[in-house]
């Protein structure tokens, strides 16, 4: 088993709709958002409540990990959502609209007061003004005791409705933000997910919104319909031309007259040590893909 975690697609659907709940056991997602919030309207809340959490219980969902999106703490039904789905024990749970590092705090605490399992991982939604000024902080809260985050989710919907900025033009008025996510998650060994693309029939735009996403350095992208997963899984996996560039990397390390080199040149390029350690990540992910089609 590698450590690397495959978080290429992750399908968000709305926890209260059985059919979306049931097909998901047999899509090819990565990872799975049963969504309590923005998807479920105010009369249905309950209800998405007591069948999402059936359902996580009832389990079928395979090597998919399993996130359950609930409300904020400040709606009425957080508190709610928190305690039923900590007793239900999906792999994470989702926070809407962090945006300081005690709102990270209090999710966590109120994953510890409802006993939830040390197994269960805090999920923090990017969507706010505030959070995209406060990345560094909310990304570091997960160094302090008891938090449990491991996973930035970029919300560029709602961050959108916030801003103003909007999401045309190639998303150029929310790179800045998306890169500051990257770089506040990688300085403190977090995941980090991309936003969502609404125009689920336009392939192409789809497809572009994808590379660009993996260009900047997410992990995958969030998805809204099972029609966006195979391309998703396609371009932020290993290629195969990367895969045997690094395995090529690897192996001229690995020669006993490099052993003790710094930089060496493979086929006319300069190899240096850190792109040796780049190829054993990508290696170590494309491992970690082909175990995950296994189970
Ligand atoms: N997860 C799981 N299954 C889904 C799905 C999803 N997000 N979206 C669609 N499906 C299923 C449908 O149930 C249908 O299954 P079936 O034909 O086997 O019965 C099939 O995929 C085709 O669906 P389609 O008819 O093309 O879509 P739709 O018109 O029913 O729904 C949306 C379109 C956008 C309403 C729906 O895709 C959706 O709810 N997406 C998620 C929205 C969400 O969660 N938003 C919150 C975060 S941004
Ligand atoms: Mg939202």
């Amino acid at each position: 088993m590698t450590a690397y975690r495959p978080r290429r697609s992750v399908l968000y659907m709305p926890g209260a709709n059985a059919r979306a709940l049931e097909k998901a056991k047999s899509l090819a997602a990565d990872c799975l958002i049963l969504d309590l919030e923005d998807s479920v309207a105010p009369d249905a809340k309950e209800a998405a409540r007591e069948q999402v959490c059936t359902a996580v219980k009832a389990g079928g969902y395979g090597p998919r990990e399993v996130i359950v999106r609930i409300n904020g703490f400040d709606s009425g039904w957080g508190p709610g959502d928190a305690a039923a789905v900590a007793a239900a024990g999906p792999n994470a749970i989702l926070v809407p609209k962090i945006s300081t590092a005690s709102d990270v705090e209090r999710a966590s605490q109120a994953l510890a007061d409802h006993a939830a399992s040390n197994n269960i991982s805090l999920w923090a939604m990017m969507e706010t003004p505030l959070a995209m000024l406060n990345a560094q902080e909310i990304a570091a809260a997960a160094f302090a005791t008891g938090n449990r985050l491991s996973c930035l989710v970029m919300g560029t919907n709602d961050l959108a409705k916030e801003t103003g900025a909007t999401l045309t033009d190639k998303r150029f008025a929310m790179l800045p933000w998306l890169s500051a996510c990257v770089a506040a998650a990688r300085a403190y060994g977090l995941a980090i997910i991309d936003g969502v693309y609404n125009d689920f029939c336009d392939e192409e735009g789809f497809e572009a919104e994808c590379r660009q996403g993996r260009a900047l350095g997410m992990d995958g992208k969030t998805l809204i319909h099972p029609s966006q997963i195979a391309p998703c899984n396609a371009i932020f996996e290993p290629a195969k031309e990367e895969l045997d560039w690094s395995r090529k990397i690897i192996a001229a390390f690995e020669l006993p007259e490099n052993r003790s080199k710094g930089v060496i040149s493979v086929e006319g390029r300069m190899v240096e040590r850190l792109h040796a350690e780049m190829a054993r990540r990508t290696v170590a992910i494309a491992e970690a893909i082909d175990e995950m089609g296994k189970v």
